[in-house]
């Protein structure tokens, strides 16, 4: 039985990557994609989920959802300096296609309600459309069956700043709400687990490219600018932490260790803004989370590239594919 899940993001890079994880692992039922301010412009955005769509041979299949343009009380920041548009340059003709007339905060509570207990949510981008979800309906915490988190660092650094990773960075008040709701929830952190895990090096993506499938090759394009950014700031090859997010909740198996940590959000502070407080159980906080700590590194990379050698037929042409 396939897993139904929804998957909320800010489309750009690895999002991509997580949305052909979702879209054709065998193990998954995408039903939407709801679309949440973060990395790039908003319609940047949109236009990234379209083609990642379309390059998997699904366009029109999976429903997506516009949600919130900004962050719930802090200004929009931008992650372009990172992804550039998180497309790569390509593009295609998006004439006729559409996003669904309803609110991708209206969809998470209905499609919950509709299903619950069953269906989980993928959030790899800032949280608020999981907070205002929650704040529209609070039996959304008890329909969600399990929402899989890419966000925070368990102990370790920051990305956008040196005590925050960027998603609970953009959004720290809506990241605090939804950790202290109550959900099932599990968290992929960015440091030490993403960067020791799931980063692949000149090697594997010499590897990647070599298979030669519009996949392959879509997802060169879609990392080659953050590529150039994390060499530049020491990380030494393309980072995965919203694939490796999505690929967690599909395939069990490739986690090797998780640990119950009670997890908190900094909102009050100007240096910690977005800092995650994870407490290992010795300051008499009860747990509300489980951390990913160590994963299958090469079962997640091997995972990754039977995927993207399938030879899928694109819907559209993709200029620059
Ligand atoms: O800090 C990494 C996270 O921020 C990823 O989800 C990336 O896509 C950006 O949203
Ligand atoms: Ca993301």
């Amino acid at each position: 039985m396939a897993t139904p899940l929804i998957i909320d993001t800010d489309t750009a890079q690895d999002d991509c990557v997580a949305l052909l994880v979702a879209l054709l692992d065998p193990e998954a039922d995408l039903r939407a994609i709801t679309m949440v301010a973060g990395n790039v412009g908003f319609d940047q955005q949109v236009r990234n989920a379209f083609m990642t769509l379309d390059v998997a041979g699904r366009l029109g299949e999976v429903p997506v959802y516009l949600g919130c343009r900004g962050p719930l009380v802090r200004e929009w920041v931008s992650a372009e300096n990172v992804h550039g548009d998180g497309s790569g340059g390509l593009d295609m003709d998006l004439s006729g296609l559409a996003t669904e007339s309803e609110h991708a905060v209206d969809t998470l509570v209905r499609m919950a309600a509709e299903n619950p207990g069953e269906l989980s949510i993928v959030a790899i981008g800032p949280l608020t459309n999981i907070a205002m979800a929650l704040a529209k309906d609070p039996s959304f915490v008890d329909n969600v069956k399990s929402l899989y988190v890419m966000g925070g660092s368990n102990n370790g650094r920051g990305n956008i700043t040196a005590a925050a990773e960027f998603n609970f960075y953009v959004d720290p008040e809506a990241a605090k709400a939804v950790f202290a709701a109550g959900f099932d929830v599990t968290v992929v952190p960015w440091d030490p687990l993403t960067l020791r895990r799931a980063v692949f090096d000149q090697g594997r993506l010499e590897r990647i490219a070599a298979l030669g499938t519009p996949l392959a090759t879509f997802f060169t394009r879609v990392c080659a600018a953050t590529l150039e950014f994390d060499r530049k700031v020491g990380i030494d090859g393309t980072t995965h932490p919203d694939s490796l997010t999505a690929a967690l909740l599909l395939r069990p198996e490739l986690v090797r260790k998780v640990t119950p940590y009670h997890v908190d959000v900094e909102t009050a502070g100007e240096l910690t803004r977005g800092y995650s407080a994870m407490s290992w159980g010795v300051h008499g906080l009860e747990p509300n989370a489980r951390v990913v700590e160590e994963i299958d590194a090469e079962g997640f990379y091997e995972y990754l590239v039977t995927m993207l050698s399938r030879p899928t037929e694109p819907n559209r042409p993709i200029r620059g594919l």
